[in-house]
């Protein structure tokens, strides 16, 4: 029990001490008041510029620009390009949209009384408050904001009369592409981006200075990025003149995937097409089969690889390539039949010179010595002419268009 008393007066002294010796300066305020008091000057002002007259159909005037417009600077980040489709000429892009001007009557500079500890900017939540400018995207096809699990949106606005707002935007954009040169083509697709309502007189987009886009390393599929250009494009239209500020992404078809899904088959397919002229003449079915099968393949290849790509009315590099590979083909399977009706010929000849003369023929010729009957021939001729044909076919090709691309 004394041990008791002991401690609790123990306690009482030190906590005497403890009240002497804290420095009179060191006041023991509630942890955050200071911030709490913030958030209450914040409300403050925020009533103040927003209640009364402020009214957000009316745009700021000016600010800065010469001509009393209102002058927004826009930057974009962009978060990720999920999709490019070339089927329906478009791409996603989601991306965090920051748009700033100067409204001066949301200025507080003179509002806040504390000047030492004064207020860096006031946050919004509600667009609905304050006058926004009426951009849209003149290439969407659709589009949507993110609301989980709040809208992601905030507008900040600065002591100076400075509002800032950031937003995040999914966007399903039109890219039309010409497809000539696929699959070794690059690609332009752009955000552009305008004013609906307000004519140049009234308002005016311009990019942000420095660091206009931000991309981050994207792994966008089957395309690299190459570079992106900002600029300017102002329409005029019957109603008017208005402000229009785009970006375009460069994009380049990565090639490789369609160099093993289909240009390295095709040779073979093509290669594997010309085994038939060394096969016996006489192989009738293995012959037959193997230009078939050779070609129904090269066939559905095509089909499959067209599958993806719109209906164009020109004729695409893929297009070329295919064509030419499965002419290849159809031509050895045409050799064949050449091959065949020249053994019927041949084994005739050489029935009525049996007739007529006792014995076989004997002819003339370097080639006609080693290879007598015709069917040999044309197909020794087609073993050296088809691979010289295709070799000099890529060789067009290939200096063809990789130097278009
Ligand atoms: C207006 O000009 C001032 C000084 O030149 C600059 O600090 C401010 O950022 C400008 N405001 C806008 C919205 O461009
Ligand atoms: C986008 O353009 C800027 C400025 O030209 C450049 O610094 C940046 O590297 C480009 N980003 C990509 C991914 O091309």
């Amino acid at each position: 029990m004394s041990k008791h008393l002991q401690l609790i007066k123990c306690l009482i002294l030190c906590g005497f001490l403890a009240t002497i010796l804290v420095p009179t300066h060191c006041q023991l305020r509630p942890f955050g008041a200071s911030r709490v008091e913030k958030r209450q000057r914040e409300k403050k002002i925020l009533d103040k510029i927003l209640g009364g007259t402020y009214d957000s159909n009316i745009r700021p005037t000016g600010g800065n620009s010469t001509n009393g417009e209102t002058q927004v600077t826009v930057n974009l980040a962009v978060n990720a390009v999920s999709k490019i489709d070339d089927f329906n000429m478009e791409y996603s892009v989601q991306l965090t949209q920051r748009m700033e001007w100067s409204d001066d009557r949301l200025k507080f500079f003179q509002l806040d009384e504390d000047r030492t500890n004064p207020i860096k900017h006031l946050t919004l939540t509600d667009v609905s408050k304050i006058w926004m400018p009426d951009i849209f995207f003149i290439n969407e096809k659709a589009g949507n904001f993110h609301n989980i699990i709040k809208p992601n949106v905030y507008i900040r606005i600065f002591p100076n009369g400075v509002v800032s707002i950031s937003i995040r935007i999914t966007l399903r954009l039109a890219c039309p592409m010409n497809l000539v040169l696929f699959p070794m083509d690059t690609q332009k697709c752009a955000i552009i981006m305008a004013s609906y309502a307000w004519t140049t007189d009234d308002l005016i987009f311009r990019w942000r200075e420095e660091n206009p886009v931000q991309l981050p390393d994207l792994a966008l599929p089957r395309f690299t990025m190459q570079s992106n250009i900002t600029s300017i494009c102002d329409r005029e239209t019957v109603t008017g003149k208005y402000s229009c500020i785009r970006v375009d992404f460069v994009l380049t078809r990565n090639f490789s995937f369609y160099l093993t899904q289909m240009y390295i088959p095709c040779i073979m397919l093509v290669i594997v097409s010309w085994v038939s002229f060394w096969l016996d003449e006489n192989a009738v079915p293995a012959r037959t089969a193997l230009g078939i099968t050779t070609l129904l393949t090269m066939a559905t290849q095509q089909a499959n690889m067209n599958k993806n790509l719109p209906p164009v009315s020109y004729t695409k590099a893929l297009d070329v390539w295919s064509g030419t590979c499965l002419a290849f083909i159809f031509c050895a399977l045409l050799e064949f039949a050449l091959v065949n009706y020249a053994t019927r010929f041949d084994k005739r000849t050489k029935a009525k010179i049996h007739e007529h003369v006792g014995h076989d023929p004997v002819v003339g010729g370097w080639l006609s010595r080693r290879y007598p009957s015709t069917s040999k021939k044309i197909d020794v001729v087609a073993r050296i002419l088809f691979p010289l044909l295709f070799i000099l076919f890529n060789i067009v090709y290939w200096l063809a268009y990789l130097l278009n691309a």
